[in-house]
């Protein structure tokens, strides 16, 4: 994994010493590739990209079946790279198709939103949706190579650039108390994309994930602990059909209500609860959820427990920059979740 501000001028060295030069395959979407293509200048393949449509609902089997029909008119083999550049949708989508097209190519993640940046492109998950469910079919297919520039980040729309801090955010609590005081002293820079500031929290975030993901690659144990916030944020993505918040803000409130369920555990510090709230609140306002109901919240979190076989792995804070897992019971779900300003009815 390699970070740095310009880092994609070294692309098209990094691929011929790895020996992925020839006949790559770009893969891209129409957002992205209009504001950056000239960062891929010299890289094989950036002359003619394929181009799948924007956004979450281009997740599916069909534009994976129009990866392979490119892949297939171009006549590609088993030794040529697929090149993943975009966000978490493309890196995802491309991913799958790298992962399945001849039994599997080698796949370079060319991350261009924050999320995909830290999170995504890292750690070898791709797949797509179907309509009965988000991300149901996927497979472990660990890039050969990613490449992180923050400087493609100057682009993104403040929503998506903030929706990402928050996986930010959690890497600091699940991992790094100096990288959360990092994000909380430098918040303006940060949002002004100074790369001089931006580019080493990235990079930061990189190596926890990749660490972890290193010790656990099919989340066993310390994989789990990425999950901070999520049982909750998945809920609140659910209950609203995944129109209302961006990944990373459900993110947001959900590792308040899980520092609440820490706080009340005595596991983190009510300073530390309130530090978290206020970074959080400085980063701007989430969409609402007090007129989301905590019992469809339940009932979604039960489903989702029943899809993983029984078990909730609750992530906790300990202290800020370790976690715990343990069960929690419903009652303290709802507190948590009263606690943010849910309804109970
Ligand atoms: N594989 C994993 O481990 C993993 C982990 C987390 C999330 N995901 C998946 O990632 C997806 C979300 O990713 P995302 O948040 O990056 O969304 P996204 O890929 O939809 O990108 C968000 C928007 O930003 C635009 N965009 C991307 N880069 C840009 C740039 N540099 N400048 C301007 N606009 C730009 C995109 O075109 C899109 O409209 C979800 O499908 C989620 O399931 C996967
Ligand atoms: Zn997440």
């Amino acid at each position: 994994v390699f970070v740095g501000a310009g880092a994609l001028s070294l692309l098209p060295r990094l691929l011929a010493d790895m020996d992925l030069a020839d006949a790559a395959t770009v893969v891209s979407c129409p957002p992205v590739w209009q504001r950056h293509a000239r960062r891929l200048r010299g890289v094989p393949g950036a002359r003619s990209p394929v181009l799948i449509p924007d956004g979450e609902r281009a997740k599916t089997l069909a534009t994976v079946a129009g990866i392979y029909d490119a892949l297939l008119a171009r006549r590609t083999d088993r030794s040529a790279a697929l090149l993943a550049f975009g966000g978490g949708v493309v890196g995802d989508v491309a991913g799958f198709a790298a992962a399945s097209y001849l039994r599997g190519l080698p796949l370079v993640q060319i991350p261009t939103t924050v999320l995909a940046q830290v999170d995504s492109a890292i750690g070898g998950k791709v797949g797509v949706n179907l309509p009965q469910g988000k991300n149901l079919v996927g497979a472990f297919h660990p890039p050969a190579l990613v490449i992180c520039d923050p400087a493609v980040l100057a682009t993104l729309s403040t929503r998506e650039f903030r929706s990402g801090l928050y996986e930010v955010v959690k890497y600091g609590v699940i991992a790094s108390r100096p990288l959360f005081d990092q994000v909380a002293r430098n918040l303006a820079a940060l949002f002004a994309r100074d790369l001089a500031v931006l580019t080493p929290v990235i990079a930061a975030c990189c190596a926890i994930k990749a660490d972890v993901v290193g010790r656990d690659e099919r989340e066993a144990g310390p994989r789990r602990a990425l999950n901070f916030g999520h049982t909750i944020g998945h809920a609140l993505e659910a209950i609203t059909r995944y129109r209302r918040f961006r990944h990373g803000e459900a993110i947001g409130w959900g590792m308040l209500a899980a520092a609440r369920v820490s706080a009340m555990r005595g596991l983190l510090r009510i300073e530390d609860e309130a530090r978290l709230q206020a970074l959080i609140a400085a980063m701007g306002r989430l969409p609402p959820v007090s007129d989301l109901r905590v019992g469809d919240a339940l009932g979604a979190i039960r489903h989702d427990k029943k899809v993983s076989r029984g078990r909730l792995h609750f992530v906790l804070a300990n202290g800020i920059g370790r976690t715990t897992i343990d069960e929690v019971s419903g009652r303290e779900l709802t507190a948590a979740m009263r606690s943010i300003g849910m309804r109970l009815t």
